[in-house]
């Protein structure tokens, strides 16, 4: 019996979207349009990345060099994917507004129909873009809000807490490309299939590790951080600390592309921070397109995501679009530790 040897009955992205959808009845069938812009978008991008040596899109001899909004050089695929994003969504025509991590300003599209354009779209079209000319894996992050078609300033439709996402998902452009993505009920994980172009459901209702002594932080940046930072990863190397149940000492482990480094934690558990420090004063990453995601993400499968303060990752609510934040996400565990330690 040769259906045996594979599933002939795998579950593809479109599929998947379809069957969520009709457990909505109010769904019309605009996020499955969205998912379906995402999908194409990620694979695009996939494949540039995977073919970027070769056609000369690594940035190791660029003459000209650009600076975005938040002060990062951007390199040609930095570009390239903002591009590749920007039009998926521009022609979709379920999406009005677009933040991305490129564009200094939010881009508004113009349709025929605001209630046909449902979606505010952030992203971070490349993350991890200093590791791109080694080959390490990077990714692309995205959230999405709903449009309130009462809302005169449309800026205020992306200017809110992070409660009121209504989707994130990333892809992660790794020896496979990954897309973990959540509607707010669990998180769902799928591998694409190159010679097939779907994405599979490989990992359904994923849940992170309560714990694991894995720590991944910039170490580098010790002498910028706020000494109590530094003792509470000492802690963790300690293995005579209380923070060590078993007595061994944590882990590092730092890929220096979030995605990358998330992707690992929500796999094999652990702690990822990016704090403030004396350069970054409010932490590095940002809210809209890298911590809410992100936040929204490790929560739905059963982790926390904080500040350097305490403070939930998703009850926050950036003044600008490109609002930076503090970071500890991960293994439930591994942040009460972190909770309890700055109380
Ligand atoms: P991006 O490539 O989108 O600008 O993001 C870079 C971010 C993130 O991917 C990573 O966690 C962090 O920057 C690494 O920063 P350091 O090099 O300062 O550790
Ligand atoms: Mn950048
Ligand atoms: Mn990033
Ligand atoms: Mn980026």
């Amino acid at each position: 019996n040769s259906s045996e040897a594979i599933n002939t009955d795998i579950v593809t992205l479109p599929r998947f979207i379809l069957e969520s959808q009709q457990q909505f009845k109010q769904a019309r069938g605009n996020l499955t349009l969205l998912l379906n812009a995402l999908q194409f978008a990620f694979k695009f991008i996939s494949q540039t990345i995977r073919k970027a040596e070769l056609v000369n899109l690594i940035n190791l001899h660029n003459s000209s060099i650009t600076i975005n909004a938040t002060g990062d050089v951007q390199k040609k695929l930095d570009i390239i994917s903002d591009e590749i994003f920007l039009n998926a969504m521009k022609s979709c025509g379920v999406v009005k507004i677009l933040v991305s991590e490129e564009q200094e300003d939010l881009i508004v599209f113009q349709g025929n129909n605001i209630n046909d354009q449902t979606y505010a779209v952030c992203c971070d079209p490349i993350d991890g873009s200093s590791n791109l000319d080694a080959g390490v894996a990077v990714g692309t992050i995205v959230s999405i809000f709903k449009i309130d078609p009462n809302v005169k300033d449309l800026k205020q439709n992306v200017l809110r807490s992070g409660n009121d996402m209504v989707a994130a998902c990333y892809a992660m452009y790794g020896a496979s490309t990954h897309l973990f993505l959540t509607f707010g009920q669990g998180v769902d994980g799928f591998t694409l299939d190159n010679n097939l172009g779907e994405f599979i459901l490989t990992q359904p209702n994923l849940r992170i590790p309560q714990q694991r002594s894995i720590y991944s932080i910039n170490e580098g940046n010790t002498f910028n951080w706020d000494p109590k930072i530094s003792k509470f990863i000492d802690l963790l190397k300690n293995p005579q600390s209380e923070m060590n149940n078993n007595c061994v000492p944590y882990s590092a482990r730092y890929i220096g592309s979030m995605v990358a480094d998330v992707h690992r934690t929500f796999l094999y558990g652990g702690l990822f921070s990016y704090p403030c420090d004396k350069k970054n004063k409010n932490g590095k990453l940002r809210l809209l397109y890298e911590a809410f995601p992100m936040a929204f993400l490790v929560e739905q499968a059963g982790g926390k995501a904080v500040n350097d303060f305490g403070e939930r990752i998703m009850d926050l609510k950036p003044k600008h679009i490109h609002d930076k934040s503090s970071i500890w996400l991960g293994s439930t565990e591994e942040i009460n530790k972190f909770l309890t330690y700055i109380a």
